[in-house]
């Protein structure tokens, strides 16, 4: 039988999906038991994460198996590109990695996202998919500049239980202003498991914040397929009216995705994209998300997260109940 990796919410169907929040409900403030005992996750982070990197730890030991963590500073420099002549600064191939590791461990994570080219280059997650091609194991992608599919199904699961049904409902997903350049990550990600839900997407940021062009076009037939819609504006009090959750999170620019200061420039005249109880107000009593870490009060307020509707810290809290669910998938 094949490995299962968990790499993207784009090749999931709904069955899949439903499957997965329905065992993390299931799980959900109960101890599974030792269903993964004697199992080994490892996990290798190159940049830094506060809840992937505990949640994925507190998953696992629930579970009655354990993790390794490995940092960027414990690992040698890797190289991922078929047939390259090794003679630059990568003292390891992907592959060599990868296929060692799988001896060690039961599955690999992995948290790949730092910005190393253009768009073009880094959307195709090389580092990520090398490992993927090259492990015997099962692994799962624990952020890159493209997804973050770990913390979507945390998103998903809190918002199905505050709406319920999430048929038809209206999410708006709002580009806000960050000092420092952010994967898309996050967006992509919950943005295809929305519209494979079949909810009312609003997708909101300034010109030049696009996000990927296959991942709109794909999501927005997902959408239309499971009765719901894909809207792009670029308004943000137009994107708020109305929306039933509001979910913050800031992403770079992928026209100058290789040139920092351009992006800061453009940024500079973006202040107003932040969320705040004026823009709340505009919303229908709209649930408030984001993935964390956050920027107060410059990505949103004090108010707005401290706030009765804001929802983070559940959807911090949920990243440990899915991933035993999907742990629980991959490795039983
Ligand atoms: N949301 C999220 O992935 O948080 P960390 O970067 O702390 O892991």
């Amino acid at each position: 039988m094949s490995k299962r990796d968990f790499l993207s919410t784009a090749g999931l169907s709904r069955p899949e999906l439903d499957d997965l929040l329905d065992l993390a409900t299931r799980v959900k403030g109960k101890r599974p038991g030792q269903v993964l005992g004697g199992k080994t996750l490892g996990l290798m982070f190159f940049q830094p994460s506060l809840r992937t990197r505990v949640s994925f730890e507190v998953a696992m030991v629930q579970l009655g198996g354990h993790c390794i963590n490995l940092s960027a500073d414990d690992l040698y420099e890797l190289e991922p590109g078929e047939q390259a002549i090794m003679d630059g600064r990568a003292e390891e191939h992907v592959k060599d990695a990868a296929r060692t590791l799988s001896r060690y461990v039961d599955a690999l994570g992995i948290r790949a996202a730092s910005r190393s080219g253009t768009w073009e280059h880094d959307r195709r997650e090389l580092l990520l998919r090398s490992y993927a091609e090259h492990a015997s194991v099962p692994v799962i992608n624990l952020e890159t500049c493209f997804e973050h599919p770990c913390q979507a199904l945390a998103d998903v699961l809190t918002m199905r239980e505050n709406l319920l049904s999430l048929q038809s409902r209206k999410l708006t997903l709002l580009w806000c202003n960050h000092p420092e350049p952010k994967s898309l990550g996050p967006t992509h990600s919950v943005l295809q498991l929305a519209a494979l839900m079949g909810m009312d997407v609003t997708l909101a940021h300034p010109l030049g914040f696009e996000v990927d062009h296959e991942v709109l076009e794909r999501s927005k037939q997902t959408a239309g397929a499971a009765g719901g819609s894909v809207r792009v504006v670029n308004d943000m009090t137009e994107a708020a009216r109305g929306a039933e959750v509001l979910y913050a999170r800031s992403w770079g620019c992928t026209k100058y995705w290789d040139d920092n200061e351009r992006e800061a420039m453009v940024k500079r005249s973006l202040h107003d994209w932040r969320v705040d109880e004026q823009l709340m107000a505009r919303t229908d009593n709209a649930l408030l998300m984001h993935p964390l870490p956050v920027r107060r009060n410059v990505a949103a307020t004090d108010a707005v997260l401290d706030g009765e509707r804001s929802r983070i810290y559940d959807q911090a809290a949920n990243r440990a109940h899915v991933q035993k669910a999907l742990l629980m998938q991959l490795l039983k």
